[in-house]
């Protein structure tokens, strides 16, 4: 199974407890609205999440955007889409849609303002080509936005990292393997990072925020 239907396979097994981890795990709800924020979006902008999940920043998405703005959500895994699409459903929103796609090819044919992606590049194959991509969507001027967790610097977090590679081991499809041929975490951290050099090597502008103890790393760009 590839690397990507094997993302998919998971990520669909475990859409309803992804969905409850996504929205109530304390501090994320604030996490999301900071990303949101970093994309510097205006009333009527368009902005696209890839690997938008269960739609967890869809709502703050369109507070940036207002209700004549557009938001669109592109993810390739069917029932975790599904509840994104409930969730817009449910709030009756017709300014937001979700479209099932690869974010590494995106179907996205017109350049947009904002680019968000949460929790997403560290599982993608080349991430750094993905992220140039990515780039090219954007009008001048408009901001691309990443979020990822990783292994932690800082000096007091050997065991918030001992509890973070755990969690990546267990959230890697297809989880709980013997023996991996690379290890989930280093992988982890090799794409982030390299996420990141794309992203700063592109932009004119650069902010940076770590948080959660520096497992979380918050970075964008604006792109010119
Ligand atoms: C850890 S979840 C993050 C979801 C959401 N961004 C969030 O913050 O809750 C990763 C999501 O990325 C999606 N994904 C991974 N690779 C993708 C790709 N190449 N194209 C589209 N979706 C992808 C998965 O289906 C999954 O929904």
């Amino acid at each position: 199974m590839s690397g990507a239907s094997s993302a998919q396979a998971f990520y669909g097994r475990w859409a309803a407890l992804y969905d409850a981890v996504a929205r109530h795990t304390p501090g994320v709800a604030r996490l999301r609205e900071r990303a949101a924020s970093a994309l510097r979006l205006s009333a009527g902008d368009t902005v696209v999440e890839m690997g938008c999940g269960t739609g967890a920043n869809l709502p703050y998405l369109r507070e940036q955007v207002g209700p004549d703005g557009t938001v669109v959500g592109v993810d390739f895994t069917g029932p975790i889409l599904d509840r994104a699409r409930d969730l817009v459903e449910r709030r009756g929103w017709e300014n937001v849609h979700v479209v099932r796609g690869d974010a590494t090819r995106p179907p996205i044919t017109d350049s947009v303002d904002g680019i968000l992606s949460t929790f997403v590049v560290g599982m993608l194959a080349e991430p750094a080509g993905t992220v140039d991509d990515w780039c090219d969507l954007l009008n001048a001027g408009g901001h691309l936005v990443l979020v990822d967790a990783a292994e932690s610097d800082r000096w007091y977090a050997a065991p918030i990292n001992a509890a973070f590679r755990a969690v990546t081991v267990l959230s890697t499809p297809p989880t709980l393997r013997v023996r991996y041929e690379n290890s989930p975490h280093e992988s982890l951290v090799r794409r982030v990072t390299d996420a990141r050099d794309a992203l700063r090597a592109r932009s004119a502008a650069v902010a940076h925020e770590d948080h959660w103890a520096g497992i979380v790393r918050l970075t964008g760009g604006r792109i010119d």
